[in-house]
């Protein structure tokens, strides 16, 4: 256990099931069911989701490959790896990006997830008992814009995080989700095929698959590439701090795949279970980041139990953020404890502290400090958008020049076959797309985006 530190033998989960339970549900959280029917519904459906899957299978494969490679024969956090990876003091210090943008996203991550224990509590409470997308849509204004009870739901849900994560990683984390996954996708699929039979469901099913090539724009492809690297947990060290974790044994380029595809499959059934809806009962697939708050419980209020659907669906949400912001957390702790010998305990209650202290300006964002901008955005947006548009993407490409150009010969091939064992089929495209797709897409939708091209 590395419990001081990484003074003794660092942790290793227990299990392979342990291995893609933590690694899917460090991928799987409110980005698949809650960012990605946003994102979708305001950048124009089906032209989203092209650009979408090119990004996950082109550019995020690769770049998780990568990433589990950098850790595990590193076996340490983001910046030590990224040092030791590298032999270049400089990229350690670089790494530090991915510790940053790991705290800034818990700020505005933590509120959502509050967001989520709200409406859990509601759904217990009988709260949610009306009818239509815009009766919700001010229910949750009238939420959201007070000051205590967003912020009361956003330190608790840093607490709970707190005691899951001193408990160490393979018991807190393991066995949470283990068990709650496997449930997870469970309801989303008895849900979506609920919504797919509502009247007028195609309309919604058309939005999200049909690509209107003509709605592609800059802002469009940014957005995908930022969604992307959101929702596969990449470029901020997250899968370089698991895979430290991960023994000799674990097949690097299976769990990846497993990762992408689960991912994308919770993210398209979450789709399925909102256009539907919002066509069928006449809403607005451009809400932003209220959506999925307003539309869900819609559907609720409509099924018989809807109150207990309700309720097991706002768990499972909640526990699906719990896994990935504990991953998020993880790469903060792995640090203080591999660059500082913190013990465990005290650098868990450093990185807690320090992301509620960012998540109390996030939760303001639509009471409070509603009028509070910085370059014409709110806390919580600019959190989210430098840090899915413009942090990630950087580490990413760092990510892809370590993994494909800087580290030594052999790195990529050794690691992808475990030492030769495997036969490393995909072993090259992993590394064309490290050296050339990943960082010239990275840079071009940069470019294209800042209007430079
Ligand atoms: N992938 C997680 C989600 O979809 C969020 C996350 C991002 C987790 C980065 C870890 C690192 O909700």
């Amino acid at each position: 256990m590395t419990d001081k530190g990484g003074k003794t033998s660092r942790a290793q989960f227990a299990t392979k099931l342990g291995v893609i339970a933590t690694t899917v549900g460090s991928a799987v959280g409110l980005g698949n069911i809650w960012r990605f029917p946003y994102e979708i519904g305001t950048h124009g459906g089906g032209a989203f989701l092209v650009c979408y899957l090119f990004f996950i299978f082109v550019i995020g494969v690769p770049l998780i490959c990568s990433e589990f490679s950098i850790g595990r024969s590193a076996r340490k956090g983001i910046t030590g790896a990224f040092r030791e990876v590298s032999g270049s003091r400089w990229m350690g210090k670089i790494g530090f990006i991915g510790v940053l943008t790991a705290l800034l996203i818990m700020g505005f991550y933590s509120v959502v997830s509050g967001w989520t224990m709200e409406y859990l509590f509601q759904s217990v409470a009988g709260g949610l008992k009306y009818s239509t997308q815009a009766e919700y849509a001010a229910q949750f204004d009238s939420f959201s814009s007070g000051a205590f009870r967003p912020l009361f739901w956003t330190l608790l849900f840093i607490a709970i995080n707190y005691f899951v994560l001193v408990r160490g990683v393979e018991k807190g984390i393991e066995k949470v989700s283990n068990i709650m996954m496997p449930l997870l996708l469970l309801i989303l699929i008895v849900f979506s095929v609920h919504s797919l039979m509502m009247p007028g469901a195609w309309e919604g099913v058309k939005f999200m698959f049909k690509p209107d090539f003509s709605k592609i724009n800059s802002s469009v492809v940014l957005g995908a590439m930022g969604q992307a690297f959101f929702s596969l947990s990449i470029g901020m060290g997250s899968m370089i701090t698991y895979a430290s974790y991960f023994s000799a044994d674990t097949k690097l380029g299976r769990t990846t795949l497993v990762i992408a595809v689960c991912d994308t499959l919770v993210a398209i059934l979450s789709g399925l279970i909102i256009f539907p809806a919002v066509f069928s009962y006449g809403g607005t697939p451009a809400a932003g980041p209220t959506l999925v708050f307003e539309v869900l419980p819609t559907i609720f209020h409509r099924i018989p139990g809807g109150m207990i659907w309700s309720a097991l669906f706002f768990l499972l949400l909640f526990i699906a953020a719990l896994t990935s912001a504990i991953s998020m957390s993880e790469i903060g702790i792995s640090y203080l404890c591999d660059e500082f010998g913190m013990s465990r305990k005290k650098a868990t209650l450093v990185a807690q502290g320090a992301i509620a202290v960012l998540s109390v300006l996030c939760a303001f964002s639509f009471g409070p400090l509603a009028d509070f901008k910085i370059f014409g955005m709110t806390v919580f947006d600019l959190f989210d958008y430098v840090t899915a548009s413009i942090l990630m993407p950087v580490c990413g490409l760092l990510v892809a020049i370590l993994g494909g150009w800087l580290s030594r010969k052999g790195f990529l091939a050794d690691e992808l076959t475990n030492g030769g064992g495997l036969r490393g089929r995909g072993v090259s495209l992993v590394q064309l797309s490290l050296r050339w797709i990943c960082p010239t897409a990275i840079v071009l939708v940069f470019l294209h985006s800042m209007g430079v091209i």
